[in-house]
């Protein structure tokens, strides 16, 4: 059996998010194509609807009227995603919106805090459980700010610059690395006042509306590292992944399978609304472990539970540092890459931000817990594909956060 064919991906997910939001600022209606088919996204778009955005859907795109916002009469059920709480936390408050935010039980004990920091210091009044959901914002005046992020973090960055849109006067904030970068490119192409001075994004009030869009959202590469995974592990296997986003703040994964010796072709490359596309191809070769540092974290930090699975049958060490960002995720994935990876007899050795894993080791098949993240659910299928019995997922079904299709794709390219 080897991975091989042609796949393109629904749109990525962080610009689905960012495009619904961004759109219902717009002044007039705008059209998005190719929007992540996630839960994550759904999510989204029905916490705007509650908002009183008028969404609708036309064959394959989804049309959206940008206008004012209104107090929702229930909670804002934001699901599993951060995305979605963190940036509507922002944005909300902006718009002197009075709601409630709530999630599911891994979303409830996420931190943040890392937002209602930043938000509490331009004036928000809100009330919250220990900094976690559910939340309470209260419409309040806010005031432009400098903030020094202690986090890199695209949903702080972004929940700032989000909520400095309606903010009097200047907003900045700095990062101490950079994080990804859509909200700032898409709202610089919009008509937002937006400047960026190495690692500082600064905005200005919206004094006007955006400019209503029409845009197809590039296919995403944290679904695509998946396959591109699964072509690095299985040998005779060649994939070419088409219409990608390669944003140099995503392609970490990318740079990554390069240097663990994996080829990695970028085929053709072009500009839309301000970010690079490209079709790229991937094929086997033996890998070799890699190190990982802190500064090249936020470039990968999806992608680190599939890279993980790729060092257990990669020659020598591969250390991971700095990431300690990944024990907040969708679960503490640090421990669940630990966990199963040790069922399935690699070597592992769990450090506080990261881990060292030694390689190249045999892979049984096991029962994974997947602790209802999509992303541990994906990269332990990946596993799958070359473990010594079957590698069994206790909730299967988490995938559809990020990709529903994910299991009927990666039938279709095993031949
Ligand atoms: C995201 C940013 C990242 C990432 C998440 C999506 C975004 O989180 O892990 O899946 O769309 O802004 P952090 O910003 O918290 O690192």
């Amino acid at each position: 059996m080897a991975i091989r064919g042609k796949i393109s991906l629904p749109g990525d997910k962080s610009i689905s998010h960012r495009a619904l939001m961004l759109a219902s600022l717009a002044g007039g209606e705008s059209r998005i194509s190719n929007l992540s088919t996630g839960a994550d996204v759904q999510t989204t778009r029905k916490c705007l609807e509650a908002c009183g955005v008028i969404i609708e859907d036309n064959k394959n795109d989804v049309i959206l009227q940008g206008g004012d916002y209104i107090d929702p009469d229930q909670p804002l059920n934001c699901g599993n995603s951060g995305t979605t709480t963190r940036l509507l936390l922002g944005l909300l408050s902006g718009q002197g919106i009075n709601a409630t935010f709530v999630g599911d039980d891994s979303l409830s004990s996420r931190p943040m805090d890392r937002i209602l920091d930043p938000l509490s210091q331009m004036g928000l009044k809100s009330e919250s459980k220990n900094g976690k959901l559910p939340i309470t914002i209260n419409k309040s005046t806010l005031c432009g700010i400098h903030y020094e992020s202690p986090v890199a973090s695209a949903q702080v960055k972004s929940a700032v610059i989000l909520a400095g849109l309606g903010a009097k006067g200047k907003t900045s904030i700095a990062e101490p690395i950079l994080s990804r970068n859509h909200t700032e490119k898409m709202l610089d192409g919009l008509g937002g006042k937006v400047s960026i001075d190495g690692l500082t994004t600064a905005v200005s009030n919206l004094m006007s509306p955006l400019t209503p869009f029409k845009l197809s959202v590039p296919g995403d590469p944290s679904t695509a590292a998946f396959f591109a995974a699964a072509a690095a592990l299985v040998s005779h296997s060649d994939i070419q992944l088409n219409c990608i986003l390669i944003n140099p703040t995503r392609i970490g994964v990318f740079r990554a399978l390069g240097s663990m010796g994996i080829n990695v072709k970028y085929l053709e490359q072009w500009e839309e609304a301000g970010e690079t596309i490209g079709n790229l191809n991937i094929s086997y070769q033996p890998m070799k472990g890699i190190t990982i540092t802190k500064d090249e974290v936020p470039g990968l930090i999806d992608e680190l539970p599939v890279i993980a699975v790729l060092a257990t049958q990669a020659n020598g060490k591969t250390i991971v540092r700095g990431a300690e960002e990944l024990r907040i995720k969708e679960c503490d994935r640090i421990h669940a890459l630990c966990v199963n990876l040790n069922k399935m007899g690699a070597e592992i050795e769990e450090l506080d931000d990261g881990f060292i894993i030694n390689g190249p080791t045999p892979l049984n098949g096991a029962e994974i817990e997947t602790f209802h993240d999509h992303r541990i659910a994906m990269a332990f299928t990946i596993a799958g594909l070359v473990s010594e019995g079957d590698v069994v997922l206790d909730h299967p079904e988490c995938v559809s956060i990020s990709y529903p299709e994910f299991y009927k794709e990666l039938d279709r390219l095993q031949s």
